[in-house]
């Protein structure tokens, strides 16, 4: 039996597998985001804890049988959040998350100031990225940064917990942007670049390898017979490949998640600074991804329901068969965005709105608008020269059939739905705790069955073209006019 554990950022996904993958059990506690200012995202690390130990202890409530027989746990959880840690590891502040802007003027003084932030770190200094964000700590709250001992990646923070151990592991060290990314280990210069050492940084593992077992208190109390092995795990896009069998040179997915995400494994570290391409680590051994990132895609539906009082399942089902884009059009902006622009100060905003327009219009408008800034992914990635011939659909959007139709079309590749859709990281994580346990990859990154493959509607795909290059003038516009 094996467990996966996914620090959300709306939530905590506990999933208890049997020895087959099969699915035995699960839990969900809710987390919240708190914004004390505008651009700002933080979480309480504690919170995390405090939701691992609900869904734990509701596992154990609902299958203590086979919670006794789990030899191993994985960890997968949103990416870049910078926790940091005093000398008694307890937090000094909230975590600053993987969707706060508050680093913009850090990002350009880095990448100035350290060229290989963009060679061996392989990316554009965001400020989503951990790196930036420490060197804000350092510069606006000093007495914070000088009681810093150790830096933490969100799931990494549930580890020690956990197994009272500091470890990381590759694919979320990665998006830190402290790592040299081919060689798969931390760089003295990068770290040096915002004042900080390998001290400050825990050991890593590859994903599917242990990082130590669970402590003996929390096994009599979750009821664990042995002390089940803890694996690196991932990043939650690392996670969630592993859950889909994303991970052999070319396999792409869609995730459909808080934030949006196209998905490629590579063979090799490939990066593309240019297009601010995310190029980090895989969670198995000696592979690699590529990603195009937008940083509102659920989260831009359900603003627009919070704004219209419905829920987003109501709102999408009013869309009904979409014959071509919208009338209206949507820039998914709601906290700037990172592929391709890399603008944290840009925003969101309607277009085209009529006497006519009403909750379904507008509500269509949001699903294309993410499917545009998608279609801007997949540029991105093709510049570079990687072309993807279907994906895979994962996250909660992805219950939403029309949103993954106009995504088909758009991107013009065939989109395939597994059974279960709402993957998340915690698939991932599990068959990574199963790897560890077992000492092993084989055979685990197995593929999901599908209930469905939507084809592009050749059509629907000219509609699409052409309303994505309208679509696509749209923010120069908007950048010109000072938005
Ligand atoms: C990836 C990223 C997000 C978070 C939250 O670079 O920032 O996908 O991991 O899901």
């Amino acid at each position: 039996m094996y467990i996966g554990l996914d620090i959300g950022t709306s939530s905590v996904k506990a999933i208890l597998l049997g020895e087959d993958q099969s699915l035995i059990a699960s839990a969900t506690a809710e987390l919240t985001v708190q914004r004390p200012h505008p651009g700002w995202s933080e979480q309480d690390p504690d919170s995390w804890w405090r939701a691992c130990e609900t869904v734990l202890d509701a596992l154990k409530a609902e299958a203590p049988k086979a919670m006794a027989a789990v030899r191993g746990i994985g960890l997968s959880g949103h990416m870049h959040g910078a926790t940091l840690l005093d000398a008694a590891g307890k937090p000094l502040r909230p975590c600053i998350l993987w969707n706060d802007g508050r680093s913009g003027k850090q990002c350009s003084e880095l990448e100035a100031a350290e060229p290989k932030f963009l060679t061996l770190g392989g990316n554009r200094v965001m400020p989503g990225f951990t790196a930036p964000k420490l060197q804000w700590v350092r510069e606006n709250e000093p007495e914070i940064f000088a009681r810093t001992t150790m830096v933490l990646l969100p799931k990494d923070y549930v580890r020690f917990k956990l197994t009272g151990e500091y470890v990381g592991e590759m694919s979320d060290a990665a998006g830190t942007l402290w790592l040299d990314v081919a060689r798969r280990d931390w760089s003295d210069a990068l770290l040096a670049a915002t004042g900080l050492t390998r001290e400050n940084m825990p050991r890593l593992v590859e994903g599917s390898e242990s990082s130590g077992t669970l402590k003996a208190d929390l096994c009599g109390r979750w009821g664990f017979d042995a002390a089940p092995v803890v694996a690196g795990g991932g990043g939650d896009n690392a996670a969630s490949a592993c859950g889909v069998g994303a991970v052999d040179p070319g396999s792409a997915f869609v995730s459909l998640g808080t934030s949006g995400v196209l998905f490629v494994t590579n063979d090799r570290f490939s990066p593309n600074v240019d297009s601010a391409v995310h190029a980090f680590c895989h969670a198995v051994p000696d592979t690699w991804h590529q990603m195009g990132v937008i940083l509102s895609a659920t989260d831009s539906l359900n603003w627009l329901a919070k704004v219209l009082k419905r829920n987003p399942g109501e709102l999408t089902g009013l869309v009904g068969n979409v014959e071509g884009p919208s009338p209206v059009s949507f820039m998914p902006y709601l906290g700037g965005e990172r592929t391709p622009h890399n603008d944290v100060d840009i925003r969101a905003g309607f277009f085209g709105i009529s006497h006519g327009t009403d909750d379904a219009e507008l509500c269509h408008a949001v699903l294309d608008g993410v499917a545009f800034a998608l279609k801007d992914c997949l540029e991105a990635l093709s510049v570079a020269g990687t072309g993807i011939e279907r994906v895979l659909a994962v996250g909660g959007g992805s219950r939403s059939t029309v949103w993954l139709e106009i995504i088909a079309s758009l991107l013009n590749v065939p989109v395939d739905v597994p059974v279960d859709g709402d993957f998340g990281g915690s698939l991932g994580a599990a068959r990574l705790g199963q790897a560890a346990a077992l000492g092993s990859t084989e055979g685990i990154f197995t593929k999901p069955a599908l209930k469905a493959s939507i084809d592009p509607v050749p059509a629907l795909t000219q509609r699409y073209a052409e309303g994505y290059e309208r679509w696509r003038k749209l923010y120069p516009a908007l950048k010109q006019a000072g938005f």
